[in-house]
């Protein structure tokens, strides 16, 4: 606590406070031997970056990349709210990530594989053999699969270096990849397969994960027959081969459909593919995630300005040198891998870990033992998995010699108390701690302390990170003041690289969800008239630090993956018996929110065990074992407004002990009394003051 800044700022407890239960918290200042090391030190920055040089401060970003044409309009609005950036411009990522760094990097890891099971060898990947491996895997798709610049083409991948090989080996042919979460189930890849329109699927026959190999060839062929019913059909499916000596997978192999990548890849040993020279504004992937209504929205992402924000970024807020070890430990399958993984590191030369495995697999030191053996500086990963390891091991840490100089936090909020774990134990105090706000729409962060310059808060995000440029909204759209700590939505003003192009076929959706609700004028080509709508509430405090306090629509951040509430019911309702779904948020201790389902069942049907397990069974196979609910509860009916609006808001008062408020409008008050008994017993429960998320849950449906 040395470092506890003095001057700790005292403001008046507002109601969102009280809401969250978060006293304003002290300061600590950024270790000095961080920020003689650091990329970024100059407070200049905050005036090469101010709103009235936007948009051309951005150059600074697009500067880091290698251009085959330079660009020669940053920011084109006259289709607003598509912004164009860098027009003119020709790139290839792959190029920008592997190939260019050859010359002085050779011989350096660009990644370092850690497989779960800790007796199997871990492996250096150079930029040469990166470099190797990723052409003869473009020479694949082009060649065997037939694939071409624009086409879209489905991963559905664990944690290994074919993930990263075949997503690089797309972005080489200007192929666009839709990576989806390898812990999703096939049904849930399927369905992203068909709204991208992919005929080829690349999976892995199976993989390692909290000490068991799982079967993964399975989820392939529901996968296939997922997209078939939806109208697409898959005329290839690659499969890599997780083990050296034999499959990981029972399932057998399609004749003319299913093909062993390790297999095909003899040959075109050697190989080399031209990088195909994509226009900066050329989509580089698709990376679908959940909204308010059941269908998952393909997040459409440049090439040229998504690049040159997550090398820009990963620069300034996550402070790579090429000297760095730095483990980002999130999944690919989420933006964050793709952001903070593949394509801002490596497009720095960076040495990243890769691990293929779960956080507390065989004990809670396993982390720690890879990052003290790896000699890891730079640690990534989200609260619920700092949580998971301060519950499993709280000492753990102290047993090994790892040293970071720098973490990050990502995905949810961050509870002070375990910010301090995160901070004294496993940092030892000495490490600088960014909490990265930001979102699968937005490319890269958009609040985060600038490491080497700002004080750290915890619970808090921090200001915006250089470029961006938030406000907070009420609900009619007047600015809540600066710094006043009042609730309500932020937005950001201006557009910036890294933010999605579109909804993959969608695009009237895209305005929809992101800007129709504060734009100023819609037929406006000023991007001042078009700010961007995240879906989260925050409070801002008279420091200027952002506290977001989650999700103000129907979606729930689980262990720091969105489910959208529509998406679980519409599960449930897969369950022949099952007449009503509603699904609310509740909070729990490590994953932050879990699901809780109630079902309401058709006349003349008895409640059972059966039932509820048929929906733990539904949910599970139409989205995957993460969106798992807490509990099923089977109630005599739904409350309801007088119209039959499902109160979804009163049954999350419910989940969380909270107080139902007044409900003798609803067209059934007594059944709100039922299953309040049915949830908290007989006695009544005292009137506790809520996250702010919860509280506002259903309320806008
Ligand atoms: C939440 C993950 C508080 C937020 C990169 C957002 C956070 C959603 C933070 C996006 C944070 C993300 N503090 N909440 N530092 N980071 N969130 O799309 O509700 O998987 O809207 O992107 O996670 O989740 P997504």
């Amino acid at each position: 606590m040395a470092r506890a800044h003095e001057t700790q700022i005292m403001t008046e407890v507002s109601e969102a406070e009280i809401a969250v239960h978060w006293k304003e918290e002290a300061h600590y200042l950024p270790p000095a031997k961080f920020i003689g090391q650091a990329n970024l030190t100059d407070p200049a920055i905050n005036q090469r970056f101010s709103l009235d040089r936007f948009p051309e401060c951005f150059r600074e970003y697009a500067d880091l990349l290698t251009w085959d044409h330079y660009w020669h309009t940053t920011l084109d609005t006259s289709n607003a709210p598509y912004w164009k950036w860098f027009v003119g411009g020709r790139l290839n990522a792959s190029y920008n990530c592997v190939d260019r760094h050859l010359r002085r990097h050779k011989n350096k890891a660009a990644f370092i594989f850690v497989p779960e099971p800790e007796d199997e060898s871990h492996a250096a990947i150079t930029y040469q053999e990166l470099y190797v491996r990723v052409n003869e895997m473009a020479a694949l798709l082009k060649d065997f699969a037939g694939l071409r610049a624009g086409d879209r083409v489905t991963l559905h991948l664990p944690m290994t270096p074919e993930l990263p090989i075949t997503m690089l080996a797309c972005a080489r042919l200007g192929v666009i990849h839709s990576v989806v979460f390898g812990g999703f189930s096939g049904e849930a890849c399927g369905i992203r397969i068909a709204d991208s329109g992919s005929r080829v699927l690349i999976t892995m026959d199976g993989y390692y994960r909290n000490g068991k190999l799982l079967d993964h060839k399975p989820n392939a062929d529901i996968a296939v027959a997922t997209a078939q019913k939806e109208g697409q059909k898959v005329d290839k499916v690659l499969v890599w081969r997780r083990l050296r000596d034999r499959p990981a997978t029972a399932a057998p192999m399609v004749d003319g459909r299913d093909f062993v990548v390790n297999d095909l890849l003899k040959n075109y040993a050697g190989d080399h593919v031209q990088p195909v020279s994509m226009p900066a504004e050329a989509p580089l992937f698709l990376m679908y995630t959940s909204g308010t209504t059941g269908r998952p929205k393909g997040c459409q992402h440049s090439t040229g300005g998504y690049l040159a924000y997550v090398a820009g970024t990963s620069k300034y807020i996550q402070d790579i040198h090429p000297t760095d070890v730095y483990w980002c430990f999130a999944d690919i399958g989420w933006i964050t891998g793709h952001s903070y993984i593949v394509y801002g590191p490596l497009s720095l030369a960076a040495t990243g870990v890769l691990y293929e495995g779960v956080p507390t697999y065989p004990d809670a030191g396993r982390p720690w033992r890879i990052a003290q053996r790896h000699d890891v500086n730079i640690f990534h990963t989200s609260p619920t998995t700092i949580r998971m390891l301060r519950k499993a091991g709280p000492d753990e840490p102290k047993r090994y010699h790892h040293q970071f100089k720098h973490m990050t936090t990502v995905g949810e909020p961050i509870e002070p108390e375990v910010w301090k774990w995160y901070y004294e134990v496993v940092g030892k105090g000495q490490a600088v701690i960014c909490d990265t706000w930001w979102q699968t729409e937005n490319g890269g962060f958009l609040c985060s302390t600038k490491p080497a310059l700002d004080s750290m808060k915890p619970g808090s995000a921090g200001p915006a990170v250089p470029g961006i440029f938030p406000v907070i909204y009420d609900e009619e759209g007047r600015e809540i003041p600066t710094g006043s700590n009042k609730a309500g939505n932020i937005c950001i003003r201006n557009p910036w690289p890294g933010i999605m192009q579109t909804i993959w076929g969608d695009p009237e959706r895209y305005v929809k969800t992101y800007y129709a609700k504060y734009c100023k004028n819609p037929k406006s080509k000023d991007w001042r008239d078009w700010p961007y709508f995240a879906g989260d509430g925050a409070t801002q405090a008279p420091d200027g630090y952002f506290r977001i306090l989650g999700r103000v629509d129907d979606v729930i951040n689980v262990a720091g993956h969105r489910l959208g509430t529509k998406e679980l019911e519409s599960a449930c309702l897969t369950v022949p018996e099952v007449a009503e779904a509603a699904v609310v948020p509740v909070v729990d201790e490590v994953k932050g929110r879990v699901p809780e389902v109630y079902v309401s069942l058709k006349p003349g049907i008895a409640p059972s065990k059966v039932i509820q397990e048929k929906v733990v069974h539904a949910i599970e196979t139409t989205i995957g074992k993460i969106a798992r609910p807490k509990e099923v509860r089977i109630v005599p009916d739904m409350p309801k407004t007088r119209s039959g609006k499902i109160m979804r808001r009163v049954l999350a008062a419910i989940s969380n002990n909270m107080d139902t408020g007044d409900v003798t409008t609803l067209a059934n008050p007594d059944v709100v009394e039922q299953i309040r008994q049915m949830v908290q017993g007989a006695g009544r429960v005292a009137t506790k003051a809520a996250p702010e998320d919860i509280k506002r849950f259903g309320d806008e449906r």
